[in-house]
């Protein structure tokens, strides 16, 4: 089985080599791919030094292509690389709303990636992290309404957002003014409530994503979602604010009985003890902290949840990696790409 990372040498494609060192995925050859900037440069892999090539026009001599390197890339090429026989998972948002291609989150609804016809869409990382969490408890309680709130770090914007936070935090401290590039303001010091582009609603895309993304993984398309997405000056890791109303009534200590027993959750839940989800301890870890877990003032018989997740790993890489995996032990990879 050949691999291929399109996007290797970004923050996601980092990621998503260092989750394939630890991963049960068998494969023979590790093909890596990014822009003509990249051509030559070497990564690491299991200790050897391979070398990042060019993303050609056309097809990829590789059964499964991990795609990483932006939308218009993903939307511009997979469809040759599925041509040619690869089976693409995607972490752009390019193909998540086409009906044809499923969108999946393994411990949610992997069997969906079965069905799938070329290309699998991994989620937005903001709609990954919240929905491990939300769907043990949507399948005991039923979701009706969620609300949302989020903390965003500027890894979301990629290499370039953590670079930019870094130099500017520098620039401030050291009494320079800082001129925002990637994101619409200056981020150090600040929180900027617009991720990505407005809408007619005047909601952004961003917070849309959490929605539509939402609603089609738990293929539920009456539940109610309602998300307010603001970036705020930190490294990796997105956390979540998460009021739930339920059909039937929750309460805290169902919750974090069910919670305990999810796979991809960690509950991080003793507020007595100062221990709840943050960025600083759910940084660099498989599982979605969840915790602050309280009955809610807002609705009879809801839930307030925190959450923080990695969204470099169970937001994009680690999503990836296991939809990969998963597809590998119900004997769904085909190894027939062009060489
Ligand atoms: P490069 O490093 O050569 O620019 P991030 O999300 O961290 O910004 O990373 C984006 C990834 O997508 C990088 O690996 C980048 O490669 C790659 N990339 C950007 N534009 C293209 C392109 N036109 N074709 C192929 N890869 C691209």
């Amino acid at each position: 089985m050949r691999l291929a990372i399109v996007g290797a040498t970004g923050a996601v494609g980092h990621e998503l080599l260092s989750v394939l060192e630890k991963s049960s995925l068998k494969f023979d050859e590790l093909l890596l791919y990014a822009s003509p900037r990249s051509a030559g440069s070497t990564l690491k892999f299991k200790g050897q030094d391979l070398t990042v090539q060019v993303t050609p026009e056309g097809a990829i001599p590789a059964d499964v292509i991990l795609a990483s390197a932006g939308g218009s890339v993903s939307k511009a090429l997979a469809p040759a690389w599925v041509a040619g026989g690869a089976t693409v998972i995607d972490n752009s948002s390019a193909f998540r709303y086409d009906d044809s291609v499923p969108l999946v989150i393994p411990e949610v609804n992997g069997e969906a990636a079965l069905k799938h016809q070329g290309i699998i869409a991994n989620p937005n990382c903001t709609t990954a992290i919240a929905a491990v969490v939300v769907w043990p408890l949507h399948q005991r309680f039923s979701v009706k309404r969620m609300i949302v709130s989020t903390y965003q770090a500027t890894s979301g914007a990629g290499a370039k957002g953590m670079e930019e936070l870094e130099t500017q935090t520098h620039m401030v401290l050291h009494g320079k003014e800082a001129q925002a590039s990637v994101f619409a303001h200056p981020i150090p010091f600040n929180v900027i409530p617009h991720i990505d582009s407005f809408q007619d609603n005047g909601y952004t895309k961003e917070e849309m994503k959490v929605a539509w993304e939402t609603q089609k993984i738990f293929g539920d398309p009456n539940l109610i979602i309602s998300c307010t997405a603001v970036r705020i000056p930190t490294m990796r890791t997105h956390s979540e604010a998460i009021t739930l109303e339920f059909e039937r009534p929750a309460t805290p200590d169902e919750a974090r009985e069910l919670l305990r027993a999810a796979p991809g959750v960690e509950v991080r839940d003793d507020p007595a003890a100062n221990l709840y989800p943050m960025p600083l301890t759910a940084s660099g870890k498989y599982d979605v902290e969840v915790g602050r877990i309280r009955a809610s003032l807002a609705f009879e018989g809801g839930l307030e949840l925190f959450v923080s997740g990695d969204q470099l790993l169970k937001g994009a890489a680690l999503n990836a990696v296991q939809i990969a995996e998963y597809l590998q032990e119900k004997g769904a990879l085909k190894e027939k790409a062009l060489s």
